[in-house]
């Protein structure tokens, strides 16, 4: 099925030899040559099939104006000057003598789990969100001078007859300006001559960001420090504080994603019974978010029958579900790049038993008073919520007899973390854990998504708890949108949590 190594190549396109002519001896006119090509071939999108769905090639999936579902070219525009913008300010503000700023953003790399046989691929989240481009192997260049003056350069794999005989079509760099409303675009082949000769025009006082110790395209590394004559920061910081707060279109894409995840799992719960395999489960829920046209699922589900639910990682799903269990899944999906990330815990043949009630309830209930502390005292950063979900956890569980009623605050939340050993919440986006490099100590302000996430989690090994309560894991985790000043938006709210809810959807296709 898949290409055999071949070692003569077909002759390389038009602008890869015009390119190669001009750059032998100086690599300035390396950009005259693109230039030139790119006028000598007027381009129109409407007949064209480039590396990735367009509005004319996939009009189900985009429409006009789009380069990813729901993502305008004016958006990716618009992102790219902000970026620019806050690294120039941030130059400012730190009294940094750098006036000629150079942004370097890799794209994810095809990987291989063996001989020719390619993982799935995924896009790197930051290079996505500020390209919409889809490939392998590129790289963006974002540059803003002393003047104010800006400019996207993407480096692309090149059109090559034969890979893409294999693999599908290549944008390439002919087409990539107009699709992705960059100015420039060049082969991929040339980035090292193309970043010398940006590198040797810009101003002297120039600053060179890029992520060295976290690239996806390690090669990458050792090109640019053998081209930067100044020391190289990392961005991604700037990548993540645009991305922590989410546009209208990002919003819509995140109501859409949770709202496929939050359906296909009351329909998994409608469809199951005693018996059924963790596997079988995971299976259904995968088939149902694609059916539902979200890519795939956004991470190995936890599908996790009795005391399995009681490892919090557990994505062996192996196990054969049995009557007296509950199940706790732990699964969304992603749709146009944005992810959902939903746990319920139910019960396999229809009724929670008086402890699994029990434990169910208290995290219900914490989960929703959790909801109505956000942004309130309490609730004002994903710390504080944490903070309180330990607090109030280990009060409920001394109410049970499950702590010792002599503890209070902080051996009381530690007395409770070992019961609930997770943070509550985490950022929610284009990543599962989006954005990473925010605080979770920063205040909550509109446009961010979060999840609420308790849970409590009794191995078969605490001996320090009534036996009844043993094996049992419960979670319950919904995404949260930061709508207003004092408004959240519960974006998995369709997914049922109720105790009676639960119990009448459980096997109820049958
Ligand atoms: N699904 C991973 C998490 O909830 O953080
Ligand atoms: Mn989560
Ligand atoms: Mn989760």
């Amino acid at each position: 099925m898949f290409a055999r190594k071949v070692f003569s190549r077909f002759p390389p396109n038009k602008f890869f030899l015009t390119a190669r002519k001009y750059s032998k001896n100086s690599t300035v006119n390396l950009i005259d040559a693109v230039a030139k090509v790119k006028t000598e071939s007027k381009t129109s999108l409407h007949n064209v099939h480039l590396g990735q769905p367009t509005p004319h090639t996939h009009p189900h999936l985009l429409d006009i104006g789009e380069v990813t579902p729901g993502i305008t070219l004016t958006e990716y525009r618009g992102r790219r000057l902000k970026l620019l913008y806050k690294i120039k300010q941030y130059a400012v503000d730190t009294k940094s003598e750098a006036k000629h700023h150079i942004v370097i953003v890799p794209s994810a790399s095809k990987r291989y789990m063996s001989d020719k046989i390619p993982y799935v691929f995924r896009q790197n989240s930051d290079f996505f969100y500020l390209t919409g481009c889809l490939e392998p192997d590129s790289i963006l260049v974002l540059e803003i001078d002393e003047k104010d003056i800006t400019k996207s350069t993407l480096f692309m794999r090149p059109k090559e007859k034969h890979a893409e005989l294999w693999d599908g079509p290549r944008t390439g760099t002919v087409y990539s300006p107009e699709f992705f409303g960059i100015e420039e675009s060049f082969d991929v082949v040339n980035f090292s001559n193309v970043l010398e000769n940006k590198i040797s025009k810009a101003n002297k006082a120039l600053s060179i960001w890029y992520d060295i110790k976290n690239s996806p395209q390690s090669n990458l590394s050792q090109i640019i420090n053998s081209c930067a004559k100044s020391q190289i920061n990392s961005p991604t910081v700037f990548f993540h504080m645009l991305r922590l707060q989410k546009s209208k279109a990002e919003i819509n894409l995140m109501r859409k994603t949770c709202q496929i995840a939050s359906e296909s799992i009351n329909e998994v719960i409608k469809e199951t019974k005693v018996g059924d395999s963790e596997h079988h489960i995971f299976a259904l829920m995968d088939f149902k978010c694609r059916m539902k046209n979200a890519s795939y699922l956004a991470y190995p589900p936890v599908v996790a029958s009795g005391n399995n639910a009681t490892t919090i990682h557990y994505i062996n799903n192996t196990q054969l579900t049995k009557d007296g269990d509950l199940v706790l899944m732990d699964a969304g999906c992603e749709y146009g790049g944005y992810t959902s990330d939903i746990t319920r815990t139910w019960p396999v043949n229809g009724k929670y038993n008086t402890a699994q009630k029990v434990l169910y309830d208290i995290i219900l209930t914490l989960q929703n008073e959790l909801l109505n502390t956000m942004l309130k005292d309490g609730g004002d950063t994903l710390d504080n919520l944490f903070d309180t979900m330990c607090l109030k956890l280990g009060k409920y569980l001394q109410e049970i007899g499950l702590i010792s009623q002599s503890l209070q605050g902080v051996p009381l939340a530690k007395a409770a973390y070992t019961f609930c050993p997770h943070h509550v919440s985490h950022y929610l986006g284009m990543d599962v854990h989006d954005t990473p490099l925010i605080s979770r100590s920063t205040k909550l302000v509109p446009g961010m998504v979060c999840t609420v996430e308790p849970g409590i989690y009794i191995g078969l090994d605490r001996e320090d708890v009534p036996a009844e309560f043993r094996g049992i894991g419960v979670r319950i985790e919904d995404d949260v949108y930061i709508k207003s000043a004092n408004e959240i938006e519960v974006l998995t709210a369709k997914c049922i949590k109720d105790t009676s809810e639960i119990e009448k959807l459980v096997g109820s296709k049958y």
